[in-house]
């Protein structure tokens, strides 16, 4: 596989062309496809029959490189002889081109989750010519591959791949299979198997082992793992390639396991910092200086080793600093870092390219001195590093780093952390920055992007987004979002727009500096002390939601519309939570024991009608995850180390909740089992407070939910359900029919009681009280909560509390 690339790189390179029309074609003109024209063209062909099964004898496609617009890819689609003629300077423009005639000629929609693709008996006329923007639209963060794809099988991918290409990603991430790679490295430079081991995480938390944030957690990792990473890399590669989409290889960062201070003593290396509080044992690698030899030796073997494996297109990501700093000011240094990263890769493949991660520019203090990040950004010949401005929509880094001191950069949409679930976007930002950023005087952006962390959320903003890649101008948002009601559902339904409008309106036109990250009540860890924020107006969207539900006649056969219902009633929930805590806490301070039930019986029934909406639909369930989890396994014991990463990632996020709730997921089955009991207890211990007039604990309370329901979360293999259960509409309107949650200032006198969970606790839970407390065990007086080697609680145990 490797070999066959290499030989197509020897034969096609001087046959193409560059796109002279971009920025800094002399120095990324090499960075574009290598895959043959017919090649490209079958690809589209198949990606079409894949889509349209029935009808795909009525496109035809021509790739033709040299068929540009002012020197820029472009595409025409043109209906002749009954045929849809799409002529396309590329696969994926192709495929971007097939797409867009989907979509504005005939409402069609293809999405993440869903399809609808009603199309008309004969497809309508056409004559257009759309030419993109820049030279590369970016796909992916590289945490994505931790959130959202660690579980996936080719078919999966095979789907995703068509959808990169119908949206024009050209430059992607592929970043399967590298710890196979690692591991053949690490063997050759003198490591054992249990060197290896100890390092190598689990596939859970692979993406923050690649920047040296963690080590060894959740793993280790088995030959059959690897061998499945390899497997489907090469197959990621070569589709991705097909379309004549170039991909993105990791290059070696600095980042190595322990055992290298042992073999190498001689070389400068320094242990990591320690990372969210992870405790020595999953932390901390060491990091080579960059300007030693030894950094060069593994820098090369390691790019060289994918070379052979993969083949290359040239372009390499490297983040040495994600959330760490180089702890050294001095601005020679610096530049003698970024330049000893560059050789690393240039020494391998002199046509390398780097692309790195700006969010360090933002979120490390480090680089507020413009000096530091001119000596870094600098050290490599301009147009030969590629930055990613991570979260262009809300932090842009790109003005205040002046251009990035000439180097091109990409403008990014991040939008997503954890692959949380709440509905929020930008609109209206990402609909004039992005043009205004590319206009700018001496702009170098050369691109627009998607850097997500985790997918399947708010598909409506990066559908927006995505269309960057053409826009020349700002789209008119509310014919925009009527648009999208349309295609989405398969047909006009003035409920429906009305939604979208006022979402638009709402949810949608976040455009402040807090930093979201997807934490609501329903999803922290209980307590007294959280503050809910909002920048919207609550009642608008009970509206849209109202108005959502009264189109159910019209759209229930849409998937589309099943989907965004169970959405949108889940935020509905997710905002009624956080209306209904402040509530709460109100009245327990103000000791209402009264007007504290009340209140009570609407905050529990949150969680058991979100577990019951979010179950009527595919896409929210915690059974597919962990079935995913565990297909990946070749045994017993491996299929069990899976399920705990699945269940650690979106919940604990480490060994001790060093993350707590980072990666949460709003899904059937986390509701039930891990958010809904541990406010459940939290209640139950306010009421309990109030009724006996005991002094509330919330140290020891907090202790006891880790101990009692969300560390047991983890480890328990209980199973969940992958198909789905409950009629979405019918569910939806009972939910709405409780009048308290759209009508948030009239609590009724009158509520049907919830029966209180069965307290007892279980055995197994018992153990996790023990373990961390020897001496007295359950039911003693005190109790010992420890994260890592420190003792962070001493808690006094009621033991009434039980009884
Ligand atoms: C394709 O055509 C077959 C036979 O006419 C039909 O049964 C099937 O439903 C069609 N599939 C789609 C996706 O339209
Ligand atoms: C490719 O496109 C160019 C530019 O539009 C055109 O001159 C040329 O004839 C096309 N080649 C083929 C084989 O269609
Ligand atoms: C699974 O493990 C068995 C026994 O260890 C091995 O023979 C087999 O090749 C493995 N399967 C995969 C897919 O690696
Ligand atoms: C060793 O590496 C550290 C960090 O990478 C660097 O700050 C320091 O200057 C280096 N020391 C020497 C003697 O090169
Ligand atoms: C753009 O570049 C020119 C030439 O280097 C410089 O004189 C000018 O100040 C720059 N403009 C901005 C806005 O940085
Ligand atoms: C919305 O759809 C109408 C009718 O198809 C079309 O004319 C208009 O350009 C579309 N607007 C946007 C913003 O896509
Ligand atoms: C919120 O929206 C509702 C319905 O449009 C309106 O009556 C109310 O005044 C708004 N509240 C605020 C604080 O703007
Ligand atoms: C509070 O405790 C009382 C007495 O045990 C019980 O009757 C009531 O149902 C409890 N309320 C809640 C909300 O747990
Ligand atoms: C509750 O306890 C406090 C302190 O122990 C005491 O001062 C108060 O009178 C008690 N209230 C009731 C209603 O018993």
């Amino acid at each position: 596989m490797g070999h066959y690339l290499m030989i197509l790189v020897l034969i096609l390179v001087p046959l193409d062309r560059c796109y002279n029309g971009y920025k800094f074609s002399d120095t990324l003109g090499h960075i574009k496809t290598q895959t043959f024209a017919n090649v490209q063209q079958r690809a589209v062909q198949d990606l079409i029959s894949r889509i349209l099964p029935n009808r795909s004898s009525e496109f035809s496609i021509t790739i033709n490189s040299t068929f540009t617009v002012d020197d820029r890819e472009a595409f025409q689609i043109k209906k002749l002889n009954d045929k849809i003629q799409i002529t396309a300077t590329t696969g994926v423009t192709a495929a971007s081109a097939f797409n867009y005639y989907l979509k504005y000629h005939c409402h069609a929609h293809i999405s993440w989750e869903v399809s609808q693709l009603a199309l008309p008996q004969i497809l309508p006329a056409v004559d257009i010519v759309i030419t993109l923007n820049d030279r590369f639209r970016y796909y992916q963060n590289v945490c994505t591959t931790s959130y959202s794809f660690v579980w996936w099988n080719w078919q999966q991918w095979e789907k995703h791949i068509d959808w990169i290409a119908m949206n024009s990603f050209n430059f992607v991430l592929a970043f399967n299979g590298q710890e196979a790679i690692w591991q053949r490295v690490y063997e050759k430079l003198g490591l054992s198997q249990d060197d290896i081991d100890e390092h190598l995480s689990g596939p859970a938390f692979l993406s923050w082992l690649r920047m040296g944030n963690l080590r060894g957690w959740g793993g280790p990792l088995s030959q059959s793992w690897h061998q499945r990473s390899l497997h489907l890399q090469h197959k990621i590669v070569e589709r991705i390639r097909q379309f004549g989409i170039v991909t993105i290889l990791p290059a070696f960062a600095g980042h190595v396991p322990r055992a290298f201070k042992r073999l190498y003593p001689d070389t400068n290396m320094t242990k990591m910092s320690i990372w969210n509080q992870f405790p020595d044992k999953y932390c901390c690698p060491y990091f080579i200086d960059p300007t030693e030899e030894l950094f060069q030796t593994v820098g090369k073997l390691f790019i060289e080793e994918q070379i052979s494996e993969f083949g290359t297109d040239h372009a390499y990501n490297c983040d040495s600093f994600n959330e760490m700093d180089p702890g050294n000011t001095d601005l020679t240094y610096l530049s003698n870092v970024g330049k000893g990263i560059y050789k690393a890769m240039t020494s391998a493949d002199p046509k390398a390219i780097w692309v790195l991660q700006g969010w360090m520019f933002y979120s490390d203090a480090f680089w507020n001195d413009l000096n530091r990040a001119q000596s870094f950004l600098t050290s490599v010949p301009t147009g030969k590093m590629i930055v990613l401005d991570l979260q262009s929509e809300e932090f842009p880094q790109f003005t205040r780093l002046n251009q990035y001191f000439g180097q091109p950069y990409i403008w990014c949409m991040l939008h997503n952390f954890g692959g949380t679930l709440a509905m929020y976007g930008s609109a209206g930002v990402i609909n004039t920055d992005v043009i205004e950023a590319r206009a700018a005087e001496n702009s170098t952006m050369i691109g627009t992007g998607l850097t997500m962390e985790g997918i399947n959320q708010n598909y409506v903003i990066y559908d927006l987004m995505t269309e960057q890649a053409w826009r020349k101008e700002s789209v008119d948002l509310s014919d925009w979002f009527r648009n999208y009601s349309r295609r989405r559902y398969g047909r006009k339904d003035e409920h429906a727009e009305f939604a979208w409008q006022v979402l638009k309106d709402t949810l949608y036109n976040f455009n402040g500096i807090e930093r979201l990250r997807g934490q609501f009540v329903v999803t922290k860890t209980p307590s007294l002390n959280i503050v809910p924020w909002t920048w919207y107006n609550y009642t608008e969207v009970f509206n849209a939601w109202n108005s959502l539900i009264l189109a159910s006649d019209n759209l229930k056969n849409s998937p589309g519309y099943l989907h965004d219902l169970v959405d949108l009633t889940r935020q509905v929930l997710q905002d009624n939570g956080d209306i209904y805590y402040e509530k709460l806490v109100k009245t327990f301070r103000n000791k209402d024991l009264i007007e504290f039930q009340k209140l009570a019986t609407i905050f529990r029934g949150i969680f058991l009608d979100l577990e019951s909406i979010l179950a009527t639909n595919e896409a929210f369930l915690l059974g597919k995850w962990l079935e995913a989890a565990k297909s990946c396994a070749n045994n017993t014991k491996e299929e069990k180390l899976f399920e705990y990463n699945a269940r650690n990632q979106i919940t604990l996020w480490g060994p001790w909740g060093e993350i707590m709730n980072y990666a949460i997921k709003q899904w059937s089955g986390v509701v039930k089992d891990f958010l809904y009991p541990r406010w459940d207890e939290f209640v139950y211990a306010l009421n309990f407070s109030l009724v006996y007039n005991v002094t509330f604990n919330q140290p020891l309370e907090q202790g006891l939910i880790f101990l009692l329901y969300e560390e047991p979360f983890t480890f328990a293999r209980d199973i969940y359900p992958t198909e789905v259960r409950g009629d979405t509409i019918q569910i939806a309107k009972s939910i709405l029919a409780r009048s308290w949650y759209t009508n948030t200032e009239f609590v009724p006198t009158t509520l049907k009681t919830i029966p209180v969970r069965n307290r007892k606790i279980p055995k197994k839970y018992q153990k996790g009280i023990k373990r961390c407390n020897s001496n007295k065990g359950f039911g003693g007086t005190s109790l010992e909560v420890r994260r890592g080697s420190s003792k962070i609680r001493d808690l006094n145990v009621m033991d009434y509390y039980f009884s």
